[in-house]
């Protein structure tokens, strides 16, 4: 959710803090604001609510020079978004400054007990109390880290922060606090005596590879010269910095008017990039690297159960039929934000697969916990290397489509998909039961896949002149039966986040026992009708929306014609027969959302009320 950065060393702290904030404003864009030193080593504050740009605007020719501060991107969760509520949130004598992201679960309690004794509070934040209780530590004698680690002890929930105090310009100090949202220190490349701190582990890469990433409950203290790592109790941690790969030119919008939009035009190469080295021919197989488990371990399991939120749920709904498919396991899927609460049956039987793109997303992390308990096998199906999914899971398939910066997922829903298909294929080959013409013919239209991809990209220019006839409706229902049932619901989601259009998806089969009751000709159905076992089922339910009057719009397979007159409008899309086939229709309807979206006027790249990553339950 909320973007976290800090900076000390030599170089001037401002534009460098603004420089990550500009690639952290899609964790959150309620609001920005950054703290430094300034001459006098007093703390400088600038705040704006909205986007980015009204900080720079109100900061521009105003920054003090100063070597250290910190900064902060917001997704509000306790207070508006406002100047007053953004962070950096400071206590009332301006001695201490906190950048938060996550909850505080107990602070009404803890605000309660500073208004008792007098203390005044200035925003209708949980962030605030954080100030307020390191203060009180300062006071008590304890240093700025050992302050941040009586403050752990005290609170409640998930969170992380950082903390700078007056008392130490140039020390900053940060802290992990459960999985609300991870901690990376970059350390200042060839010797150079500066630190990073940020939640993101992107918004450092140009500035520094070498990182350290914290682990729930741990502390960071951060100066120039060097860090030093400890528990929540202060005992010592000795973790070696590890050296990530940095690409620019992933992280840059190049030719492209949004992110999305370009993100979606690389699918084919990420398609690639997912699936090299993974599927070979001559035998037929697939070999992920990196897949922990050996065969008696795989043969020892009874039944799957995928977790993931979102769009990264709808990737363990498609990877459901995979798992049973190809590996014969019973299989299902829980939306990680459900799974804990309802004390699900688990055993180191199960194997829990956790999909999801940051790796951070609160929900799916608890979930992964909760089968950690019960001794399940864990693998995690992730792209962002170091994030603490891949450090709770027993063993990780990265989806490698290199980052993801628009907040509508697109290219980490196909990688998601692929390494979902190999890892099902890998488990189905372990346990002996996948057969080598099902393997050499899933293989071999996954090697396709790239290409009918790129096909369906081509389809651009067709699904811009439709997004601008439905751009006028205010109600979809997208319909899908089978594999394509999930391609349903993401479609649906991705309109509603994009373009604030009210959309649900269906299983088809769902229709005619409630939604159909809203079918008529101010409701737009897309239907997935591609070649599939189900297409005929889907023909009929096309027929039911247009027999009340609903407007249609049908994807169906190269080489089908039987829904020309069937439905209204038609998007023919490259035929594919394989499981992968989902990833090729998602293509137009990401296109759909997209360009409705424009045609709409929305923000697409910064959609209203979303975050990227989202640590908050
Ligand atoms: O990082 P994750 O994949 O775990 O994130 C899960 C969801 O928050 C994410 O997929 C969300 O639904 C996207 N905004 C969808 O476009």
């Amino acid at each position: 959710m909320c973007g976290i950065i800090g900076y000390t060393g030599s170089r001037p702290a401002g534009p460098l803090l603004l420089e990550c904030l500009r690639r952290l404003e899609y964790r959150g864009y309620d609001s920005a604001g950054i703290a430094l030193f300034d001459e006098q080593q007093q703390l400088y504050l600038a705040r704006a609510e909205g986007k980015l740009d009204n900080l720079a605007n109100r900061v521009e020719g105003r920054l003090p020079p100063a070597a250290a501060g910190i900064g902060h991107t917001r997704w509000a969760t306790h207070g508006a978004p406002s100047d007053r509520n953004a962070h950096p949130q400071l206590d009332p004598s301006g001695r201490v400054a906190v950048v938060h992201n996550g909850i505080v679960e107990n602070f009404e309690a803890l605000r309660q007990r500073f208004t008792d004794r007098g203390d005044s509070f200035a925003s209708d934040t949980d962030t605030e109390v954080l100030a307020h209780l390191i203060v009180d530590a300062l006071d008590g004698g304890a240093d700025l880290a050992d302050a941040v680690r009586r403050v752990i002890g005290e609170t409640e929930g998930a969170y992380s922060l950082v903390a700078i105090t007056v008392d130490e310009p140039g020390r900053l100090v940060a802290a992990r606090v459960g999985n609300a949202g991870g901690i990376v220190v970059g350390h200042g490349e060839g010797g150079a005596d500066e630190q990073f701190v940020s939640s993101d582990l992107a918004a450092i890469l140009p500035l520094t590879r070498t990182v350290t990433f914290l682990g729930p409950g741990e502390v960071v203290d951060v100066r120039a010269d060097g860090v030093t790592l400890t528990d929540a109790d202060g005992r010592a941690i000795e973790r070696a910095p590890e050296v990530q790969p940095f690409d620019p030119v992933a992280a840059a919008k190049g030719r492209f008017r949004h992110f999305m939009l370009k993100e979606i035009h690389e699918q084919p190469d990420a398609a690639l990039d997912a699936i090299r080295g993974r599927y070979l021919l001559d035998p037929p197989r697939v070999e992920i690297e990196s897949f922990g488990f050996d065969e008696a371990r795989v043969r020892d399991i009874n039944r799957v159960v995928l977790v993931g939120m979102g769009t990264s749920l709808y990737a363990a709904m498609i990877a459901r039929h995979y798992i049973e498919r190809f590996a014969r396991v019973p299989a299902e899927v829980d939306n990680a934000s459900e799974f804990r609460y309802r004390r699900p049956v688990l055993d180191e039987h199960t194997l829990v697969i956790s999909v999801g793109q940051s790796g951070e997303t609160v929900d799916t992390l608890a979930a992964m916990e909760e089968a950690q308990r019960a001794g399940c096998a864990q693998l995690t199906i992730c792209n962002t290397p170091g994030s603490q999914a891949t450090r709770l899971a027993d063993s990780t398939v990265l989806i490698r489509v290199g980052p993801e910066i628009a907040v509508a997922s697109t290219k980490c829903l196909i990688g998601s998909i692929i390494a979902l298909h190999a890892a099902a294929l890998q488990l189905g080959r372990l346990r002996g039961v996948l057969d080598e013409s099902t393997a050499r013919e899933e293989i071999e239209s996954a090697l396709h896949l790239p290409a009918a991809l790129g096909e369906a990209l081509l389809l651009e220019d067709r699904v811009r002149e439709l997004a601008a006839r439905y751009a006028q409706f205010d109600d979809f229902l997208f319909l899908g039966r089978g594999l394509s049932y999930p391609v349903a619901l993401e479609g649906a989601l991705k309109l509603k986040e994009v373009s604030y259009i009210h959309a649900e998806g269906y299983a088809a089969g769902e229709m005619k026992h409630g939604p159909i009751a809203l079918i008529d000709e101010r409701m737009a159905t897309v239907a997935i009708a591609v070649r599939d076992e189900v297409r005929e089922k889907m023909r009929s339910n096309i027929e039911q929306v247009r027999a009340r009057r609903g407007p249609v719009l049908a994807l169906t397979s190269a080489g089908d014609e039987s829904l020309e007159g069937v439905a209204d409008d038609v998007l023919v899309i490259p035929a594919f027969d394989g499981a992968l086939a989902p990833a090729v229709s998602l293509i137009p309807l990401q296109l759909l959302a997209y360009h409705i979206a424009l045609e709409r006027g929305a923000d697409v790249d910064q959609p209203r009320n979303l975050a990227k990553t989202v640590t908050v339950e």
